[in-house]
C-alpha cells in the first residue's frame, strides 16, 4: 500500500525485541500512549521476563535506522483461573494450568500506519498462543474512544465481549475500556450457541428426570433453547458492529 507519509518504499520485517531496543522502545510507548510506563516494564520486555514481545523494523530506512523499532507488541501469560475473564472462558476447573495470553501494548510509528503492521503483529500473537495446547485465548483492553484500534480488533475477528466503565484513569479522568477476547486452541465464551448446545446435549441427566421423562426433561429444554436464542441474538449484536452502544 501506497504511505504518502514516507520518501521510501518501507521494506518491513518483524523480529524479537532486545535489549537494544530499550532505548526506542521507552520512545515509542511515550509518544504513543497517555499512560506513562515504569522503566521496570521496558527492562522485562527487552529481556524477556514474563513478557512475550514482537517488533517490527524497516530494512529500507537509512544505515542505522533500518534495525530500529517502529512497531511493537508485548504480551504476557496469565493463568485463566486468575484472570479478570474468567466469566467469558467455558472455563473447566478440572484444567487449573489453562493459560491466555494479554496483549499489554501494541503500537505503531504514525508514519507507518495503515500498512497492516499492527495486523501482523496481532498474527504473531495469535500464532504464539495458538501454539500453546493449554492456551485458550487472547485479550485485551482497548480505551473506548480508539477507533483505529477498535476498527482493527474487529477486523482481526476479536470479539467484543464488555464495556467496562471507567476501566481507566488518566489525567485526572476516568475513560470507558472495551474487552476484547480473541478464543484459541478450541476456547469458547460460555454464552457462545455451540457452547449453549453442548451445555443442553452433555448435562447428565438425573434418576428422577428419567423417571419424569418429559414433565422434567421439557422444561429444561425450553430453558436452553431460550439461552441459545440469547447467545445468538448477542451473536449477531455484535456482528453488526453495535460496539459503540454502552450495554
Ligand atoms: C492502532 C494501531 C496499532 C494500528 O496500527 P496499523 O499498523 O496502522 O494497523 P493496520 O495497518 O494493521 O490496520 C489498520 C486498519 O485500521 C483502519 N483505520 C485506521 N484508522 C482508522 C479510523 N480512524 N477508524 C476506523 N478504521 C481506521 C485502516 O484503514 C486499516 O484497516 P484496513 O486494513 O481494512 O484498511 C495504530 O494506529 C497505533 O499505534 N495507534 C496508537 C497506539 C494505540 O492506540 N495502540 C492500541 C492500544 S489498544
Amino acid at each position: 500500500m501506497l504511505n504518502l507519509k514516507l520518501s521510501h518504499n518501507p521494506l518491513i520485517q518483524y523480529r524479537p525485541i532486545r535489549t537494544s531496543d530499550l532505548e526506542v522502545l521507552e520512545k515509542i510507548h511515550g509518544d504513543l500512549f497517555p499512560i506513562r510506563y515504569e522503566s521496570e516494564f521496558f527492562q522485562n520486555v527487552v529481556n524477556g521476563r514474563d513478557i512475550v514481545s514482537w517488533g517490527a523494523v524497516d530494512r529500507n530506512r537509512p544505515n542505522e535506522q533500518s534495525d530500529e523499532l517502529i512497531g511493537f507488541v508485548t504480551a504476557r501469560t496469565v493463568l485463566a483461573k486468575d484472570s479478570d475473564i474468567e466469566e467469558f472462558l467455558r472455563y473447566d476447573s478440572s484444567r487449573s494450568e489453562q493459560t491466555l495470553i494479554y496483549i499489554l501494548t501494541l503500537g505503531v510509528a504514525d508514519s507507518y500506519r495503515n500498512l497492516g503492521i499492527a495486523s501482523s503483529l496481532i498474527r504473531e500473537v495469535i500464532k504464539y498462543a495458538s501454539n500453546i495446547p493449554i492456551c485458550r485465548a487472547v485479550y485485551l483492553h482497548v480505551i473506548s474512544y480508539n477507533n483505529p484500534a477498535i476498527y482493527l480488533y474487529k477486523k482481526m475477528s476479536f470479539q467484543c465481549v464488555r464495556r467496562l466503565s471507567a476501566f481507566y484513569f488518566i489525567n485526572g479522568q476516568h475513560y470507558d475500556a472495551y474487552l476484547f477476547i480473541y478464543y484459541v486452541n478450541g476456547g469458547r465464551s460460555p454464552c457462545s450457541p455451540f457452547f449453549q448446545l453442548e451445555d443442553l446435549l452433555e448435562r447428565p441427566l438425573s434418576k428422577s428426570a428419567v423417571a419424569n421423562s418429559w414433565t422434567t426433561i421439557f422444561p429444561r429444554l425450553s430453558n436452553s433453547i431460550l439461552r441459545v436464542q440469547h447467545a445468538l441474538w448477542m451473536l449477531s449484536d455484535f456482528k453488526l458492529g453495535n460496539i459503540g452502544k454502552p450495554w
